[in-house]
């Protein structure tokens, strides 16, 4: 299916999306290490999970039972991005990824748009990330659901690389994840455990 004025590609026969859960952790402690050198602790992963499960997403192959993708966010409170003078909450998106055998399908696009709706959900006005500035493929989907660079961090990560940090009005980026998440439904391809 393809979701035209986003030029969205879904190709996610036997994928199921849905909130984490308590006994999902591990598994998405193995994607997370399987994806990125970033990784946290069980106590971080379960500390996200208490605090924000409404915003943390897994998506399952039906077929071999695994979870094979992950987004987990946090709420950060601070100065807006788009007006220095406020102080606003803004939707964080601390972690995703997708292992390799199930990339380009859509899937990381389906993440990032439950996470947008969860965050409207708790009324957050913008959401940001920081990612590798070397890391092109996730710069592109992010660019591709709506989000711009909008600044960069000197050594952000712990081998000495600099991070852009990119980030979006809700209002500008939440039509695209009404529409994801409407296919979603409609083909059964999601649950949702707060609504
Ligand atoms: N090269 C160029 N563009 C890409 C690539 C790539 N390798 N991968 C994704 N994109 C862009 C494309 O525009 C793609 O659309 P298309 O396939 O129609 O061209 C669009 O992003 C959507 O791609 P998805 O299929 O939704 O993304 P996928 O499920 O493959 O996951 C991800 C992308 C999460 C970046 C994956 O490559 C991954 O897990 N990488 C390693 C972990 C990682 O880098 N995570 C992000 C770190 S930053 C952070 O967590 C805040
Ligand atoms: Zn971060």
């Amino acid at each position: 299916m393809e979701i035209k004025k986003y030029h969205v590609k879904l190709k996610l026969d036997n994928i199921l999306f849905r909130n984490c859960e308590f006994e999902d952790i591990p598994h998405v402690m193995y994607v997370n290490r399987a994806t990125l050198p970033e990784n946290y602790s069980r106590y971080t992963f379960l500390a996200i999970w208490r605090l924000y499960r409404d915003m943390f997403f897994v998506a399952i192959d039906l077929i071999s039972d695994k979870i094979v993708g992950y987004v987990m966010n946090k709420v950060d409170t601070g100065p807006s991005f788009f007006d220095k003078r406020k102080v606003v909450s803004k939707g964080h998106v601390f972690s995703v990824g997708v292992l390799k055998e199930y990339r380009r399908r859509g899937i990381a696009t389906c993440l990032m748009a439950l996470a947008f709706k969860a965050m409207k959900q708790r009324r957050l006005h913008e959401v940001f990330l920081e990612v590798r500035v070397s890391n092109i493929p996730a710069i592109k989907l992010y660019e591709k659901i709506g989000m711009r660079i909008i600044g960069r961090i000197k050594r952000y990560y712990a081998d000495g690389e600099d991070a852009y940090i990119m980030a979006a009005l809700m209002d500008d980026v939440i039509d695209f994840a009404e529409n994801v998440i409407d296919y979603l439904v409609k083909n059964s391809k999601v649950v949702l455990s707060n609504g």
